[in-house]
C-alpha cells in the first residue's frame, strides 16, 4: 500500500502528470450517472490498480470526500489497491465457497507455488487475494483468474489453469 512517504517522493511533475490524466476522465464521464465508478475503471486500467494518490486527487477534482472514493473502490473487489501481478487470481472465501472447500484451493496454491495471499510473487507475474463472494455461490467454489471465473474449482483444475497461463508466460 501507498505510504505516505511514497507521497512525500512525488515530484511537482508527477502531481501535474496525475492532475492532467485525473482531469481527463473527470471530462470524459462528466455529466453520466456511476461516473465515479466508470473514472476509477479507468484508472485501473492505465495503471494496474487505483493508487492513494490518484484518488487524492480523484477527491479534489470531483469535489467529495475521499472516504466516498474508498466506500467504492473497498466494495467492489474489482478494484486494486496496490500494484497486482500480470496475472490476478482471486479465491472466494465467502460461506458457500467456504463449505465447499475453498480453503483447500488457497492451501494448494501456497504449497505449490509459494502464493502468499495478499501479496504478488517477486517476479510480479502472479498475486493471490480472498474475496468474499464473487456472486455465483451456486457454483462454488469459485475462484477468478483475471477475467475467468472457474466454477466448481478444485485444486486439480485451478493449477491447471494457473500452469496454462505460465505457458503463455515463456
Ligand atoms: S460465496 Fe463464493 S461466490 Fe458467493
Amino acid at each position: 500500500m501507498t505510504t505516505p512517504t511514497d507521497i512525500i517522493k512525488q515530484s511537482p511533475e508527477d502531481k501535474e502528470k496525475i492532475r492532467t490524466r485525473i482531469q481527463k476522465y473527470v471530462d470524459r464521464w462528466r455529466g453520466v450517472e456511476g461516473n465515479l465508478i466508470m473514472i476509477l475503471h479507468d484508472i485501473q486500467e492505465a495503471e494496474g490498480y487505483v493508487p492513494r494518490e490518484w484518488s487524492m486527487e480523484l477527491a479534489k477534482a470531483l469535489d467529495i470526500n475521499l472516504g466516498r472514493i474508498y466506500e467504492v473502490l473497498t466494495f467492489y473487489t474489482y478494484f486494486n489497491l496496490k500494484p497486482c501481478g500480470k496475472h490476478a487470481i482471486h479465491v472466494c472465501t465467502g460461506t458457500a465457497c467456504h463449505i465447499k472447500g475453498s480453503a483447500k484451493l488457497i492451501d494448494e496454491l501456497k504449497t505449490r507455488f509459494g502464493f502468499v495471499v495478499g501479496e504478488t510473487t517477486p517476479d510480479r507475474l502472479y498475486s493471490l487475494n480472498e474475496v468474499r463472494c464473487l456472486g455465483a455461490c451456486g457454483l462454488a467454489p469459485v475462484a477468478r483468474v483475471n477475467h475467468e471465473i472457474l466454477a466448481k474449482a478444485t485444486p486439480e483444475s485451478l493449477v491447471e489453469k494457473i500452469e496454462s497461463l505460465e505457458k503463455v508466460n515463456v
